[in-house]
């Protein structure tokens, strides 16, 4: 394997450049393509099985571009797909999952909020976390929170509107932690925290930056020279979603 291949990084959508921000900070050497399968986004609101699918179809993709390692950017597509993935490829293989393990240090009597889509919630990969992690958990499943990223809506009054309707069922609730358990989640960083002030916000993405580094190190696949850098790569519409994605990995979260 050369060390001078690129890395593959995939989402459903553009959330995974939420990720991808984290990653791109812990190896700048490094060089990325970053897909969204926007065409058949959402996922979380699919079959295991056709996540699972659509994750292969994609890593085909990225297989052919000669990555060296693969970025599951997706919490729904590790949880369904991740272990196929790994039997099939011969790269290592990072996934994600909701951060409820480093929000459950946070615990201060309270409750812990776990926000990720419905396919997540459901699958044993999660039950398994909840058990270990999840004494305190209040768990919400969002299906249609996404679609707000997806279409570049970060702070306008719709996804305003779909937040406050859902924290109003936590109203008197001491919430200790908020887990963004998706990754297109992060990018409400900002609009979270207004209508959530001083209740801290976690997500994974640090902690998957932090694993692809170590496989990477261990590996002997560091990128030791030269500048590294991002192609986008999208199976929806490029005019729609190249940009946006360029937008996402700018602006300040
Ligand atoms: N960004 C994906 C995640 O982290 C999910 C979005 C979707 O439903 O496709 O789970």
């Amino acid at each position: 394997m050369d060390k001078n291949s690129a890395i593959g990084i995939f989402d459903s959508g553009v959330g995974g450049v939420s990720v991808l921000r984290d990653v791109m900070r812990r190896l700048p050497r490094e060089r990325f393509i970053y897909y969204g399968d926007n065409l058949n986004a959402p996922y979380g609101t699919k079959s295991e099985s056709e996540i699972r699918a659509l994750a292969m179809r994609v890593a085909e993709v990225l297989m052919a571009e000669d990555v060296k390692a693969l970025v599951v950017a997706c919490n729904t597509a590790t949880s369904a797909a991740v272990a196929t993935l790994r039997e099939t490829l011969s790269i290592p293989v990072v996934g994600m999952e909701p951060a409820l393990k480093p929000a459950s240090f946070l615990w201060k009597g309270g409750k812990i909020l776990v926000l990720a889509t419905p396919a997540t919630l459901k699958q044993h990969k999660f039950q398994l976390l909840n058990e270990k992690y999840g004494e305190h958990a209040l768990i919400r499943p969002c299906a249609g929170l996404m679609e707000f990223v997806e279409n570049g809506d970060l702070s306008g009054e719709p996804v305003r509107a779909y937040l406050r309707d859902m924290l109003s069922d936590y109203e008197g609730v001491q919430l200790d932690a908020v887990v963004l358990g998706c990754t297109h989640y992060v990018f409400l960083k900002r609009v979270l925290s207004e209508l959530l002030p001083g209740v801290p916000l976690v997500d994974g993405n640090d902690g998957t930056a932090r694993r692809l580094t170590d496989l990477l190190e261990k590996g002997g696949l560091l990128r030791e020279e030269g500048e590294g850098g991002v192609r986008f790569m999208t199976s929806g519409d490029p005019a729609v979603y190249i940009p946006l994605m360029e937008r996402l990995f700018r602006i300040p979260i």
